[in-house]
């Protein structure tokens, strides 16, 4: 085998972010960039000398290259084996299940996950620990530090590799596994929960429409709808993985997923559909004519969750990002059982999966999961979905109404501001940063603020503390306004601001959020002046 060592030199900008190095494909197809990078994990965990690492990606454009030259670094860094899924192709779910199933020492999963693809779009890698999660930051700070002292890169120097052919072939002593995506995923999936039940719901004749948009769940979803459950033919639409993912913009939400929205809200619209990202781990959940906020669902899966056998025991805790709804904690409180808020990205619910305190964690950004795995995973979300509804044989308009007359609604809304200035987005973050401990007692534009502070989170099994994470305003009335900026944008900055108030009147439970939250937004737009101060008139984004 042939190995060559590459001198390089570090590359500006290779700091991972929420979830991995996320940056135009153009900027990954530079000469040494995603060498470089690979090169700075594998460094940055010790080495992969007599390693076994999962490897595959959501398909976008780069996917094919990337795998190529991933394996060629992994051979010459000696590593002993690499399970990669047939043509390179792996959700993220089913990437963290592959980990834990064969106890790995991790994997690199690429993907810009719900961020479009292309040759013009977004590429993104990540490396995923031996539990199957995302890198904690004591890791990602340690590849980091490599992209910033790298000086060589080691390649193994042969011609191209076959991914397509299910089984194993060696370059030098490494040892290559090429397996079939989907299949161990959907045996996961048919240990949770009630298949049997899903499948005579859909003998009923109960019609489901489930959008792949073109990206990495179509083959999943196939096999798990349609050939297992007897779903008709059809139900799944944008079936087939391309590179630019058709053009689609690959964000389960009712902004990106309209077309999916218009048809369930007909009057003969299907009664469930759903929606995935991306790589897999997103997922949009709705009704007949009814919208489920990720929020919501976050708490109507921790309420129902026994209906399903894998969690018939019960959930030993429950878990959320900040900024998500506090819908589930009303759960958690009934349920006398703890509920956790870590800040915004999956890779904070590990430790409390791993020490078994969360076994449900969710996001607002349409992220659900259990501790079946350490990722959020769309398709087990749709599943549990589907699973509650075959067991209390009630609609999804049902099932949130009965929710919201037993627990009240946390109305909630997430308003999105998309490659502003960055520049102004820091002047305006920090402007309110500033202002955080004054607020309190101050009456702002009719609400009078109860407490603001910025978003600490002190990891309750590690000790680990991670400071920075998002400012809150609190209100008497419990209302709450948060301000952050994401991790995840490649073009300017995007500033999220996300809005929740809480309504205990039966009377009052099915407004539109955009009104009931009005004088919150508005009251948001006085603080923080994203129209008077940053010439937005309207977010990007609303969900
Ligand atoms: C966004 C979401 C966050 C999620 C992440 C990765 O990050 O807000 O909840 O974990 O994508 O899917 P952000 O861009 O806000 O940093
Ligand atoms: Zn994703």
């Amino acid at each position: 085998m042939s190995i060559s060592i590459e001198p390089t030199l570090p590359i500006a900008g290779q700091k991972p972010g929420t979830s991995g190095l996320r940056k135009k494909t153009r900027v990954f197809m530079k000469p040494a960039y995603l060498e470089n990078f690979v090169q700075a994990i594998f460094d940055g965990i010790g080495g992969v000398k007599g390693k076994t690492l999962v490897l595959g990606g959501d398909g976008r454009f780069y996917n094919d290259v990337a795998v190529q030259t991933i394996l060629r670094m992994a051979a010459a860094n000696e590593a002993a084996h690499i399970i990669v899924g047939q043509n390179g192709l792996l959700s993220t779910p089913a990437a963290s299940h592959l980990i834990r199933q064969h106890q790995t020492d991790g994997g690199i999963i690429l993907s810009a996950s719900h961020n479009p693809g292309g040759i013009e779009e977004d590429f993104g890698i990540k490396f995923n620990a031996a539990n199957g999660g995302p890198a904690p930051e004591a890791i990602t700070d340690a590849i980091y530090a490599q992209t910033q002292s790298i000086s060589r890169y080691k390649i193994w120097q042969g011609g191209a590799l076959d991914m397509s052919q299910i089984g194993d072939t060696d370059i030098g002593d490494m040892r290559i596994s090429i397996v079939d995506p989907v299949t161990d995923y959907a045996d996961l999936m048919e240990t949770l929960f009630d298949f049997p039940a899903i499948r005579v719901l859909f003998s009923e004749g109960f019609r489901m429409r489930f959008d792949a948009m073109c990206a990495i769940t179509g083959p999943y979803a196939a096999e798990i709808f349609e050939n297992r459950l007897g779903a008709a033919k059809g139900t799944v639409e944008n079936e087939t993985p391309l590179p630019d993912f058709g053009g689609m913009h690959p964000d389960p939400n009712p902004t990106w997923a309209h077309a999916l929205m218009d048809e369930l809200f007909l009057d003969d619209g299907p009664d469930f559909g759903a929606a995935s990202d991306g790589d897999g781990d997103r997922n949009m959940v709705l009704g007949h004519q009814a919208y489920v906020s990720p929020s919501d669902s976050l708490a109507v899966i921790a309420a129902n969750a026994t209906c399903a056998p894998g969690y018939k025991a019960g959930l030993s805790g429950v878990a959320r990002s900040m900024p998500t709804s506090a819908a589930v904690d009303h759960v958690a409180q009934a349920l006398g059982i703890n509920s956790y808020e870590v800040p915004t990205g999956w890779k904070f619910f590990g430790n409390l999966m791993d020490d078994n305190r969360a076994a449900l964690c969710g996001e607002e950004s349409f992220g659900t999961g259990s501790n079946h795995i350490r990722e959020k995973d769309g398709l087990w979300a749709v599943l549990m979905w589907l699973n509650i509804i075959a067991a209390t044989g009630q609609s999804v308009k049902d099932i949130l109404s009965a929710h919201w007359q037993t627990y009240g609604r946390n109305y909630y809304s997430r308003h999105d501001y998309e490659a502003v200035d960055t520049d102004a987005a820091e002047t305006a973050y920090q402007a309110l940063r500033d202002r955080l401990d004054g607020l309190a007692g101050q009456n702002i534009a009719g609400l009078t603020v109860k407490s603001a502070d910025e978003f600490r989170y002190d990891d309750p099994v590690d000790g680990s503390v991670s400071t920075g994470q998002g400012l809150r305003v609190i209100c008497t009335n419990d209302a709450r306004i948060v301000l952050r900026m994401s991790g995840t944008g490649t073009t300017g900055a995007t500033l999220r601001l996300y809005l929740e108030q809480r309504e205990m009147d039966p009377d009052k439970l099915s407004q539109d959020p955009q009104i009931a939250l009005a004088p919150l937004i508005a009251a948001a737009e006085t603080l923080i002046g994203f129209h008077a101060q940053l010439g937005r008139v309207k977010p990007d984004v609303i969900t």
